[in-house]
């Protein structure tokens, strides 16, 4: 597969809901470390569009469970129209496992909840891996690269106190259990976290939630902020950190509540947020790792809370083997 991917024009990454979240996730990784166009397309789309294919495009389906009815024929797709396809998925000797060229399994262990978690923290993990593999094949030097692996190692470490400190996020989860709609917002690498910490909430609390890029709140969504529209924003220290703030004051200046999921040592945060979530300080391209434990804890709170069932949310299963 080395040459294989070595050659590769583009990669194209194919998926359903969380997996399809961490796919954008694996865009921006793959682009800024090894400078190969990637395209992410959610597999029920793909399926039926008849997408341009050529045999220099390497397809990637990330899938928990290695069932999914679209994930598996967008694959069936791309292999009739000559791509590579490759795998990340974690249920071990699934159809989608069995069906890929080739691939690299999550190594979650099974999970059993309907609401895909720990499955999302490994797909960005292997993405991670993924995307420092093909780096090393192109521009990115061996220094930059270990910097990223060091770090990388050091993520279990990060969640391990983030779970030593809950309180804060349950505090917050019980002021907030009764709100009809919540706001989630980030940007760049962060934007997908967003999206996938609204997913969450939704799955399991019944809360409408939506994800938005942060700077594409004011080209519509600010219309619905106010007291009653609480604004989860996901803002660690990066280069578009400053951007963020501003985009919180303009949510605070509507009297929108604020909940920031922000670096621990961000010692300006808290003049601008209502509530802050602290995560430890990480490689800004990580972020989205210790970002959505909060975001999956936030939902899992609230769902308790309202008194769901988080293990089985109604309407949902855990494998959508249907079309
Ligand atoms: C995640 O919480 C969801 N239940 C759902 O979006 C899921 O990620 C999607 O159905 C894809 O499943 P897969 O990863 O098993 O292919």
């Amino acid at each position: 597969m080395a040459e294989k991917l070595r050659q590769a024009k583009r990669f194209i990454i194919t998926a359903c809901g969380t997996s399809w979240h961490a796919g954008l996730v694996g865009e921006y990784l793959i682009e800024s470390l090894a400078r190969v166009p990637v395209e992410v397309e959610y597999a029920s789309e793909f399926r039926y569009r008849n997408p341009i294919i050529s045999p220099d495009d390497v397809v990637i389906a990330i899938s928990q469970s290695g069932e999914t009815a679209d994930t598996l024929a967008a694959i069936r797709e791309a292999k009739l129209k000559g791509a590579t396809v490759i795998g990340m998925v974690n249920v071990v000797g699934s159809t989608i496992a069995r069906e890929t060229d080739a691939g690299v399994y999550l190594h979650a262990g099974p999970e059993i909840g309907v609401a895909s978690t720990k499955a999302f923290t490994s797909q960005l993990c292997v993405l991670t891996q993924f995307a420092l593999y093909l780096g090393r094949m192109r521009a990115l030097s061996a220094e930059q690269g270990m910097a990223i692996a060091e770090e990388l190692v050091n993520i279990p470490e990060h969640i391990t106190r983030i779970l030593d400190n809950v309180e804060p996020i349950k505090t917050i989860a019980k002021e907030y259990s009764r709100a009809s709609n919540f706001l989630y917002l980030g940007r760049g690498v962060n934007f997908p976290a967003a999206l996938e910490g609204a997913l969450k909430l939704k799955e399991i609390s019944y809360i409408h939630a939506e994800g938005y890029p942060a700077a594409e709140m004011k080209h519509g969504p600010i219309a619905l902020i106010d007291e009653n529209m609480p604004v989860v924003f996901i803002a660690p220290k990066d280069e578009i950190y400053e951007k963020v703030r501003s985009n919180i004051e303009e949510v605070r200046a509507r009297n929108g509540r604020v909940i920031a999921i922000a670096d621990e040592d961000d010692d300006r945060i808290a003049d601008v947020a209502t509530h802050v979530i602290r995560i430890p300080r990480t490689l800004p391209m990580l972020t989205p790792i210790l970002a959505s434990i909060p975001l999956q804890l936030l939902a899992y709170f609230i769902a308790v809370e309202r008194g769901c069932n988080v293990d089985m949310p109604r309407n949902l299963a855990k494998s959508v083997t249907v079309e």
